[in-house]
């Protein structure tokens, strides 16, 4: 029986960050523990697959450990385990799916297999409980650039995507074009403060074309402009860059809201910690009369909290997964 009181422990390990939290029923966070690798990875300039999966080896059951004894739990008082089996990387992925079947087994409870795009469109609901299907989700991230409609628990549609590189790619290539450093976009939005979005206007592709993306032209033109002008300001680089990808991610969102015919919008991913976006997707919310929810930053990036509670909706909608489910790293919405 899945209710409000059931605790559920979700563990996540698709990428580089080896996260642990419980749950009790799908949205009161009992605790959610983060351990991120992004040091390990930064003298590479990016995530290297084996690496991460190792890096996990060695703290998945110290994370998981610390989030049940966070939430004041014993062993025996976890009523479900939840876990992301895609999409990611496969090593990663792996690490965190034998944990939590280990531990599913161990303790007799079922286990449950989460898609890691559809946690995060529940990490918004985590903070604010009044957020409820209908809804359109703007889920931007390293791996994924996309607009979602839940019409309602457990039944999605992906209305618009990324032709080519996600978001948060954008920003981390032009980020190491400029020489700033990895990940990019942290880097980016704390130069972009310094600079003038109006500077340079580069291209907003796919504008008014439909909701799919397409930022890889955008990246050409960024470094164009810059072997053209060497002077160029970089806070003026940083801040024209950005504006343009937050212009056409806010506008893409208030097509989707309009298409869904939706008034309640929220953003996910970890692209949606950077502060611009933020600001103009709230006034973009305001001047449209729709309810808009920005989730903290530590929600945005990836954490087990969403998984636990996508894997309590997965169990009140539809049981438990069989325990010979894998990893499946391009699983889709
Ligand atoms: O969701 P996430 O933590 O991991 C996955 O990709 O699944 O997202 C990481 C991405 C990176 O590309 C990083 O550069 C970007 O989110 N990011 C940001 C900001 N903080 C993180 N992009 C723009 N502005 C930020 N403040
Ligand atoms: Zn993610």
């Amino acid at each position: 029986m899945i209710d409000g009181g059931t605790r559920v422990l979700g563990i996540e390990t698709s990428c580089d960050e080896t996260a642990a939290a419980v749950l009790r029923g799908p949205r009161d966070v009992l605790s959610s523990v983060v351990s991120s690798q992004v040091d390990l990875h930064a003298r590479y300039g990016g995530v290297v697959p084996e690496i991460a999966g190792r890096a996990h080896v060695e703290l998945a059951v110290p994370v998981v450990a610390e989030a049940i004894v966070a939430a004041g739990l014993r062993d025996g008082e976890i009523d479900a385990v939840a876990a992301t089996v895609g999409p990611g990387l496969i090593g990663s992925l792996l690490v965190g799916v034998g944990t939590a079947k280990a531990l599913a087994l161990t303790w007799g409870v079922p286990f449950v297999g989460v898609n890691h795009l559809e946690a995060h469109l529940y990490a918004a609901s985590l903070e604010s409980p009044e957020v409820e299907p209908p809804m359109v989700t703007l889920l931007v991230s390293g791996g994924h650039t996309m607009l979602v409609s839940m019409e309602a628990h457990g039944r999605y549609q992906v209305m618009g995507s990324t032709v080519d590189d996600a978001a948060g790619e954008a920003f981390d290539k032009v980020a190491r074009y400029l020489g700033l450093g990895y990940p990019g976009g942290p880097l980016i939005d704390r130069l972009a403060t310094e600079g003038d979005r109006d500077a340079i206007a580069f291209p907003r592709a796919m504008r008014h074309d439909g909701l799919d993306f397409s930022f890889s032209g955008l990246k050409t033109s960024v470094v164009n402009y810059v072997r053209k002008h060497p002077d160029v300001s970089l806070p003026d680089v940083a801040a024209s860059f950005q504006e343009a990808v937050v212009d056409i991610l806010v506008a893409k969102t208030r097509a989707a809201a309009d298409q869904a015919g939706v008034d309640t919008l929220c953003l996910g991913g970890g692209v949606a910690a950077n502060s611009r976006l933020r600001e103009a997707f709230l006034a973009a919310c305001e001047a449209d009369g729709r309810r808009g929810y920005v989730p903290s930053m530590a929600m945005c990036t990836d954490n087990a909290a969403m998984v636990a509670a996508a894997g309590w909706w997965r169990l009140h909608l539809d049981g438990p997964s069989p325990l010979d489910i894998g990893a499946n790293p391009s699983l889709r919405l």
